[in-house]
């Protein structure tokens, strides 16, 4: 069972990268059905969710298996089948079951019908499934790829827009002591017909309610104000679980099926956000410009005038650190493997940007994103060697093999360490949420099997080009070093420089926080990638200007610096983080608490290293140019 799932994962991933470039992604070609074909129903984990209001908070990160058995839901015959999934669904937390929903294309319109009656529910289950309930937990249901939503009104601009996921029940404060369990669903498929005698569908929408008196008599599904079921923890309950499937027609095409899911997100605000973003990185452009070109052009004319015209003369700002500035830093080691981890991770950020610019990572294909991720991190792994190896040698490291090894070992080391952490902890709170042991062992095999030899390839090239000449030559002893002004410190340069790359990313941040922790769909991949563009440019130019002050306060230890304020900005998305946990969760349990840092180190890791590695090429870039354009005697 665990090597059929690898297997199937595997598969699945190449599958992916091989027919991405046909324009049909799996899963994304049409499916007709003809007339009382089986219209499969898939069931996914329950998620907790982020109700409607503005100032709703998410009570848990914990998902939750449908059949957990403390759940109680009806089970198809033989047992549930786990479905097929690709790797980055099966992490993004999606376990996919069928389920005995007997539905059929345009057949039993609006009959009532008897999923089953559940007898036995002890008080424990009742208990779970009400604390469940209070966490605004939500079903999530698949029918042919679309997930199952309710309708909901759009307060700001009166546009209606389905939400992914319904409620799993009631809880609907003062009136009642008790949460109410949803038991009944009315299905509402929206089809549309392209020809004669074919069907698709193009909508799910569910209306959840509950439906109490007594649960063994044959249903109504009457559901003009019924007697709300109210599981009371201290007796055994019979549940009955009812449906009604009803059959719209709709002249919504297959091809734009997806955008009342996508309808959430108002474009103003994303266009706010990026022309905010657009007007600070011109001011910086302009700002950064003058600077380098007025001051550097004048700084580098009189320094080679002066030469020629006296004999003694005084070096004065950074020219004077010309025979330190190539000093080895501190720990080349750990610096360079950084690097070659951070330029790894560009590189896949790039690359699956890009993807979802060309449309490829349509929402139809669950977990495509984090496939392409995983994927293009695994084939990279020859860029992070061959950097890391030519910056190691640059710096003047001679252990080329450590680091090598260091370079293709530490990061998915600590990765793996996190999220093993978190698994156990998720297994502990019970939750489908933790990674299966196949899925683990899938990883690892992408990692060290193909990742780490590749960038063992990528090293030995990067060592065969050598070290990257540098226009000056080191003093055998070293400068003092003046004390630098309190804003150019390292902590200080660093969260004053990360403001700005931050701020370019803030509002686009709260939607992708939100994707991630709330289950809120995201594919404003456009704004994504232009944003991602303005925070590499930003990163790259603020650093290169705080290179440049610091040469001239004669401070000439700029690789660690460079690397520092470039990451600035993680200190403030870790700052964000908590403040998105201040102001959006509200989580109850220790083990959604110690989820949510978990990942938010990570994220907080990864944007540390993607910027960080920015802001240091930039800023060797820069020094490079601006000590070869002096004259040294
Ligand atoms: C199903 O029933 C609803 C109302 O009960 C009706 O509007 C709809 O047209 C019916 N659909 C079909 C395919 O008969
Ligand atoms: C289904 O169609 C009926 C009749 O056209 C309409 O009254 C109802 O609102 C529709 N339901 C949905 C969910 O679109």
């Amino acid at each position: 069972m665990r090597t059929h799932d690898c297997m199937a994962s595997i598969l699945h991933a190449l599958l992916f990268a091989t027919t991405a470039r046909a324009f049909y992604l799996p899963g994304a070609a049409p499916h007709n059905f003809l007339r009382g074909d089986q219209v499969p129903l898939f069931v996914n984990a329950l998620t907790p969710m982020l109700t409607g209001s503005d100032d709703a908070k998410l009570k848990s990160l914990i998902n939750y298996d449908y059949y957990n058995p403390r759940f109680q839901f009806c089970e198809p015959e033989g047992g549930p089948q786990k479905q097929p999934e690709s790797l980055g669904s099966i992490l993004f937390g999606d376990r996919i079951f069928n389920s005995p929903y007997d539905i059929q294309m345009l057949e039993k319109n609006g009959t009532c019908q008897t999923l089953c009656v559940k007898r036995g529910v002890t008080p424990e289950d009742a208990k779970f499934i009400n604390d469940r309930i209070r966490e605004d937990y939500a079903l999530n249901w698949l029918i042919d790829g679309l997930p199952a939503a309710e309708m909901k009104l759009d307060t700001r601009n009166g546009d209606l827009f389905f939400d992914m996921g319904f409620n799993l029940g009631n809880d609907d404060g003062p009136y009642h002591v008790l949460p109410a369990l949803n038991n009944h669903y009315e299905i509402v498929l929206r089809y549309h017909s392209p020809a004669p005698g074919k069907y698709r569908v193009v909508g799910v929408l569910v209306w959840p309610s509950s439906i109490g008196g007594s649960q063994e008599e044959s249903p109504t599904c009457n559901t003009e104000n019924p007697a709300p079921l109210l599981l009371t923890e201290d007796q055994t309950h019979t549940i009955r679980y009812t449906y009604r499937v009803t059959w719209n027609e709709s002249d919504t095409p297959w091809a734009t099926r997806w955008d009342n899911y996508l309808k959430i997100f108002d474009p103003r605000i994303h266009w706010f956000s990026l022309v905010n973003s657009l007007v600070i990185v011109v001011f910086l452009c302009v700002m950064v410009s003058m600077i380098l070109l007025r001051s550097v052009s004048r700084d580098i004319s009189r320094y080679n005038a002066i030469d020629l015209s006296e004999d003694v003369q005084e070096d004065w700002g950074w020219k004077l650190v010309h025979g330190e500035v190539f000093r080895t830093p501190r720990n080349p080691m750990v610096l360079s493997v950084m690097v070659g981890n951070g330029a790894q991770l560009c590189a896949m950020v790039g690359v699956t940007l890009v993807f979802a610019l060309l449309g490829f990572l349509s929402p139809s294909n669950r977990g495509s994103l984090a496939t392409v991720m995983m994927i293009c991190w695994t084939f990279f792994g020859g860029i992070g060697g061959y950097i890391s190896s030519r910056i190691y040698a640059s710096l003047g490291g001679l252990e080329r093999k450590k680091n090598v090894f260091m370079t293709a070992t530490i990061l998915p080391t600590i990765i793996f360490a996190v999220v093993f952490l978190l698994n156990l902890f998720l297994l502990g709170a019970g939750s489908s949420g933790a990674v299966p042991f196949g899925t683990m062992l899938l990883i690892v095999l992408l990692w060290f099997g193909i990742s780490a030899p590749l960038s063992a390839v990528g090293a030995y090239f990067g060592s065969k080009h050598g070290a990257i000449q540098h226009p000056v030559r080191v003093h055998q002893i070293p400068r003092q070093i003046p004390p630098a002004p309190k804003y150019l410190r390292p902590w200080a340069a660093a969260l004053l420089s990360g403001i700005l790359p931050f701020g370019a990313a803030f509002v686009e941040l709260y939607f992708v926080m939100s994707s991630l922790f709330a289950s809120r769909a995201y594919y404003a991949f456009g704004f994504l990638a232009l944003t991602a563009g303005i925070v590499g440019l930003t990163t790259a130019t603020v650093t290169i200007l705080f290179t440049y002050f610091i040469l001239c306060a004669e401070e000439y230890r700029w690789h660690w610096r460079a690397f520092l304020t470039g990451g600035g900005s993680a200190f403030w998305l870790l700052a964000y983080g908590l403040f998105f946990w201040a102001s959006r969760l509200s989580l109850d349990s220790l083990s959604s608490a110690i989820l949510y840092l978990g990942y938010l180190f990570l994220l907080v890791l990864l944007d540390f290293l993607i910027t960080g590695t920015i802001g240091f090429l930039a800023s060797y870039w820069a020094v490079r140019r601006l000590y070869s354009s002096i004259r040294i005697d």
